[in-house]
């Protein structure tokens, strides 16, 4: 058996002899979001470490969990801390996690991360729903024998961000009087910062916003056929940008400030996705 899929299948079992709970959407939780556990009705919890081979984290501040359990009357799997590639993982282990939330039932992804802005009209602060990505950048997870048992070999990215999801959303955003920008997000490997011509170069080609996550984990979904949507807290200016040095400490503490709104946003919306979407 293709070993990616052989360590796919080893996790889900190692779940399932545990868990019988199926989600019905799957939560990525970017940084500032790591107590949304908070606001979900918790059926079980299950740290990384405890999954036979599952990929554990190694940044301050993205302790791992799966948390499983409803929000409204929908039922979730939430990603308390993902994988990053800049942590050294192979790109296989970075999307484990969302093609094992697509195996456990989840049909709908929901990804939130912290960017950097490189639209001139964003501030710290904002928040921007993904239309689409740039992901030249990064390492395509698909690369190597393709798992016929996931997908297809050349998937179509036409509209990875479904245009459904993007509608309530929207409509969810303006319900609660939250600003919702919206906008492309292209990711990087990290772990350093973009240079200023980096930053330039990237706003040439239409990004609106810059990380080190999501788009990984949203191709390895869409070829998984899941229905997926983005949002990005606009934690700071990119490099060039802002007139100051960028750091960690100043994205986690304008993610913080931010969360409030974001959990609002998300906690609306994903009430919505279960009424309307499943
Ligand atoms: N660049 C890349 N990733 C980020 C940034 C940034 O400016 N801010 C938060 N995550």
């Amino acid at each position: 058996m293709n070993q990616v899929y052989e360590k796919l299948t080893g996790c889900y079992s190692s779940i399932r002899s545990r868990i019988d709970f199926v989600p019905q959407v799957a939560i990525v939780l970017g940084s500032g979001l790591g107590d949304y556990g908070k606001e979900i009705r918790v059926e079980a919890e299950l740290s990384y470490a405890e999954i036979d081979g599952f990929p554990v984290s190694t940044v301050p501040g993205h302790a791992g969990k799966f948390i499983f359990g409803f929000v409204g009357e929908t039922k979730v799997v939430c990603m308390q801390g993902r994988v990053h590639y800049y942590e050294g993982y192979p790109i296989s282990d970075v999307v484990l996690p969302a093609r094992l939330m697509k195996m456990l039932g989840a049909k709908i992804l929901v990804l939130t991360n912290a960017s950097g802005g490189i639209n001139p009209s964003f501030a710290a602060g904002d928040f921007m729903m993904l239309t689409d990505h740039i992901s030249l950048f990064a390492p395509n997870p698909l690369v190597g024998p393709n798992i016929e048992e996931l997908g297809t070999r050349f998937p179509d990215m036409t509209s990875v961000y479904d245009g459904e999801l993007q509608e309530i959303l929207a409509r969810t955003a303006k319900e609660n009087g939250i600003e919702l920008k919206k906008g492309i997000y292209a990711q990087l490997t990290g772990p350093s910062f973009e240079s200023p011509a980096e930053i330039r170069l990237l706003h040439q080609l239409g990004a609106d916003a810059v990380g080190m996550s999501t788009v990984v984990e949203a191709i390895a979904a869409n070829h998984m056929g899941m229905r997926i949507c983005g949002i990005s807290c606009v934690c700071n200016l990119a490099a060039g940008i802002s007139p100051n040095p960028l750091t960690h400490e100043e994205v986690q503490e304008a993610a913080r400030i931010a969360a409030p709104q974001f959990k609002q946003l998300l906690t609306q919306s994903v009430i919505k996705f279960g009424e309307r979407c499943l």
